[in-house]
C-alpha cells in the first residue's frame, strides 16, 4: 500500500495545475484552505468543482455556510499557499483580505475570485467532491499564475 501511495503521488503529480484558496466566513471568522483540485465543470448552468479531504478542518465550517469563494493564486503567492496548507493555524493573520458581498473572503493579490453556493457534495474515497453554482466572477490582478507540479511550485512562461 505504501508503494502504491508513493507511485500514485509520483505519477499523478506529473499533472500540473494552478493553485487556489477556498474560503468562507462563519460566526468565528474566515476559514480557508489551499486547493489544487479546482476545475470548471459546466458552462450552462455555470458550475465549478473542487475535491476536499475528509480530514480538512476548514471544510465543515465552509460547508455550514453553504457558500465559498475560489481565490486563484498568482505566481508570487507561494507564501499564501503555504500558509493555507497548514491545518489549524491562524491562516488569515498574514494576508490582506476583504469580506465579499457574498460572505466569503477575497484574498488580496489573487488573479481572480469565483463566488459560489454549494450546489452538491459527493462522497469519493477519502475526499468529497464539492460542486459550486457560480454567483459571481471577478477579475483580479494581471500576473502569471502559481502552478504546482511534481510536489513543487512552478511558474508558467506567460506574461
Ligand atoms: C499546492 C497544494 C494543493 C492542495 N490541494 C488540496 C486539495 O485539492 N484538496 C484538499 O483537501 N487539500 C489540498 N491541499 C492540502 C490542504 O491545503 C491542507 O491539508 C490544509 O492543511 C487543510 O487545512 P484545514 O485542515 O484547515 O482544512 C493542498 C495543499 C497544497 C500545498
Amino acid at each position: 500500500m505504501e508503494r502504491l501511495t508513493a507511485r500514485f503521488k509520483d505519477v499523478l503529480g506529473r499533472f500540473a495545475s494552478g493553485v487556489t484558496v477556498i474560503t468562507s466566513i462563519d460566526g468565528e471568522g474566515p476559514a480557508g484552505f489551499s486547493c489544487q483540485s479546482f476545475s470548471s465543470l459546466s458552462l450552462d448552468p455555470p458550475l465549478v468543482l473542487f475535491c476536499v479531504s475528509k480530514s480538512s478542518t476548514s471544510w465543515p465550517r465552509i460547508a455550514a455556510t453553504g457558500r465559498f469563494a475560489v481565490n486563484i493564486l498568482a505566481a508570487d503567492q507561494q507564501d499564501v499557499c503555504r500558509a493555507f496548507a497548514v491545518s489549524g493555524a491562524d491562516k488569515f493573520a498574514a494576508v490582506d483580505w476583504t469580506r465579499s458581498p457574498y460572505g466569503t473572503a477575497h484574498l488580496e493579490g489573487a488573479l481572480a475570485t469565483v463566488d459560489c453556493h454549494v450546489a452538491d457534495v459527493h462522497d469519493a474515497g477519502d475526499h468529497l467532491i464539492v460542486i459550486g453554482a457560480v454567483r459571481e466572477l471577478r477579475d483580479g490582478r494581471d500576473h502569471p499564475p502559481l502552478l504546482f507540479f511534481r510536489g513543487a511550485y512552478a511558474q508558467a512562461a506567460v506574461r
